[in-house]
């Protein structure tokens, strides 16, 4: 099951490679960045409704930036994390969608 994105209360279906904010894009869905997807920003940041363990482990980088954004613990930043578990589902969302 690809990645899942909650949007206006309906879920919508993207794809299953590449990091989260690459598949939002590719599916035409915005995510927030100021720097590029290089994981320094937090702009990217989103909710995990679903599957989080699904998800690949934060890195350093993500971990710092989101110990610098107070984070809560199902956020994650979309440029930084991809799908590990492809037969898995994974629901995200933001609060601009
Ligand atoms: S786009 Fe800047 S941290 Fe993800």
């Amino acid at each position: 099951m690809p990645l899942l994105a909650r949007t206006r209360g309906r879920s919508r279906a993207l794809g299953t490679r590449g990091t989260l904010m690459a598949l939002c894009h590719a599916a035409g869905l915005p995510v927030a960045s100021a720097c590029s997807g290089r994981g320094a920003c937090g702009r990217c940041l989103v909710t995990v409704l679903a599957g989080g363990d699904g998800l690949s482990r934060p890195g350093s980088r993500e971990r710092r930036v989101l110990a610098r954004l107070g984070a809560e613990e199902d956020q994650r930043l979309a440029c930084q994390c991809r799908l590990e578990d492809p037969a898995g589902t994974v629901e995200i969302t933001t609060g601009y969608w």
